[in-house]
């Protein structure tokens, strides 16, 4: 049966310098400091080259024999390596030195290099950060229904040698545990399949983690759901055997720095078969991940009080299944929303959009500053921008720069998309106010502008459309095989500077 105990990561530390226990240290080295490093470690900078090692960023020199082997790993040109560069070169070492269990990172040396440089834009803490983020996300492995191979975290130490800068980087590695255990989370519960993770699973062990975490949580159940007249997630829910939930989470911090208030929606299918416009076979593998958007936004607000965040923020998290039950909607059958809005449902698999439309009503009941919605709403999106990169659309220009800027210093991408005015009519219904689907082209955008009727008038909102970069089939960087947790470290960020 399975464990609901979260995936504990691997032990990661600062210190001053590698410990001569290490069996395993990785070095990262900038393709301008070849020589440096070849000092350092004993070899010639010829030796290097002819087994084609020049620093290059994505490559790595294994130095074998000693008492520890020690890896290099190429960063690239200094001035020119990010915090980012750091993230993915860890999460590349820790997954090459499989079977070890004293690992050790030194730090210290490409640090000071970065410290000497004139206009380098990284600061140590960032890097740290960073650097830190794939060490512990590089080595996540989803092990509830696999044995995970021997040597593999959690009995695995990283010390990350900093030299006398360890006590000032001690913060920067607390967030950096923090950020990647509200990842890990993430992860976790979007591994889990549709079948044991139901919307009653789901919302329960979300309000189990948001509680301990010190947040307010509350679940709507059926009752509660039919009662608030949420007309969407009932559509989406009646061809299921599986009651819907909607989890409220709400964080209020104790000084908070401003009266702004951010509200976060996230879609919460927890499998989507389609419904009746059933998908094929093919489509519907990995369907599982559709709670991603809703998994990103309960692991965000639960890290919330750790990263001592001064705005005030809540989220909605509607939650169902997606199924073809004999009670299940039928195309054309048309629902009142609770803003009372009509909609024709002609696709019973463009179901997010309806769940999360009753989510962004009651998030605009709330008069927040802004709504960020996350969701694995299109398959367009995967079309237009590939597996990597996130849609974002938004009624707001500076919501966008700022998520933008948040996204790319978590190192996450995403890009801006239009919502098109004269593509609303494609929405117009002849017998509703709306249908739930337009033309076959540009589906991330209407999809986008049918979230919009839903939310209120006056209030900044933003859609990211996260279909691709929730899930991965290749290991890549910090991500490896299945669940990402994407918009985790985008939004943690955003919520940090929001004031
Ligand atoms: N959950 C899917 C979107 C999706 C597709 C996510 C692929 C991840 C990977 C969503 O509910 C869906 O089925 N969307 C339809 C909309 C269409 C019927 C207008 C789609 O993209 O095909
Ligand atoms: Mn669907
Ligand atoms: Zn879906």
């Amino acid at each position: 049966m399975a464990t609901w105990e979260p995936t504990e990561l691997a032990n990661v530390k600062l210190g001053k310098a590698v410990a001569k226990s290490a069996t395993a240290v990785g070095v990262p080295v900038f393709s301008d400091h070849l020589e440096e490093a070849a000092t350092v470690e004993g070899v010639t900078v010829a030796a290097l080259q002819r087994d084609g090692f020049k620093g290059a960023k994505n490559t790595k020199f294994v130095l074998a024999g000693g008492d520890a082997t020690r890896i290099l790993i190429g960063m690239g040109p200094a001035a020119k390596t990010t915090a980012d560069d750091f993230r993915k070169g860890a999460a590349m070492f820790i997954r090459s030195v499989a079977g070890h269990e004293k690992i050790a990172f030194a730090l210290d040396d490409a640090l000071t290099i970065i410290e000497s440089l004139e206009d380098s834009s990284v600061d140590p803490a960032a890097v740290l950060s960073a650097l830190s983020e794939g060490l512990l996300l590089g080595s996540y492995r989803f092990g509830v229904y696999k044995k995970l191979p021997e040597g593999h975290a959690p009995k695995r130490g990283v010390t990350v040698a900093v030299g006398e800068r360890a006590r000032v980087l001690a913060p920067a590695m607390t967030r950096a545990r923090a950020v990647s255990e509200a990842v890990a989370f993430a992860r976790d519960v979007v591994n889990e399949p549709g079948g044991t993770l139901t919307p009653t699973v789901f919302a329960q062990r979300s309000a189990e983690r948001a509680r301990a975490a010190g947040l307010k949580a509350e679940i709507m159940d059926e009752k509660a759901i039919a009662k608030a007249r949420l007309g969407g997630l009932l559509a989406v829910n009646q061809g299921s055997v599986e009651p819907p939930r909607l989890l409220k989470l709400t964080y209020e911090p104790a000084k908070a720095s401003s009266g702004e208030k951010v509200a976060l929606v996230g879609k919460g299918i927890t499998f989507d078969s389609g419904g009746l416009s059933l998908k094929p076979a093919e489509s519907m593998i990995g369907m599982k991940n559709d709670m991603a958007g809703a998994a990103a936004v309960i692991a965000t607000m639960c890290a919330l009080p750790a990263l001592g965040v001064t705005t005030k923020v809540v989220s909605f998290t509607p939650m169902t299944d997606n199924m073809t039950g004999g009670a299940a909607q039928r195309p054309g059958d048309i629902y009142t929303a609770r803003n009372g809005k009509t909609v024709e449902v002609l696709n019973t698999d463009a179901e997010g959009r309806l769940v999360l439309g009753e989510a962004l009503v009651l998030a605009s009941e709330q008069k927040p500053t802004a709504i960020i919605d996350l969701a694995t709403l299109t398959g367009a999106c995967v079309v237009a921008l590939g597996e990597k990169i996130a849609g974002l659309m938004s009624n707001d220009d500076e919501l966008v720069t700022r998520i933008e800027d948040a996204a790319k210093g978590a190192g996450e991408r995403v890009w801006h998309l239009p919502l098109p005015e004269d593509y609303r009519s494609g929405l117009d219904s002849k017998i509703a106010d709306l249908k739930n689907i337009a033309g076959r082209y540009g589906g991330t955008l209407t999809a986008g502008l049918f979230l919009r009727e839903f939310v209120g008038e006056g209030i900044d909102w933003a859609h990211i459309d996260i279909a691709g970069p929730a899930f991965t089939s290749d290991s890549d960087g910090e991500n490896g095989v299945g669940a990402t947790g994407f918009g985790v470290r985008t939004l943690l960020r955003l919520l940090q500077d929001w004031r």
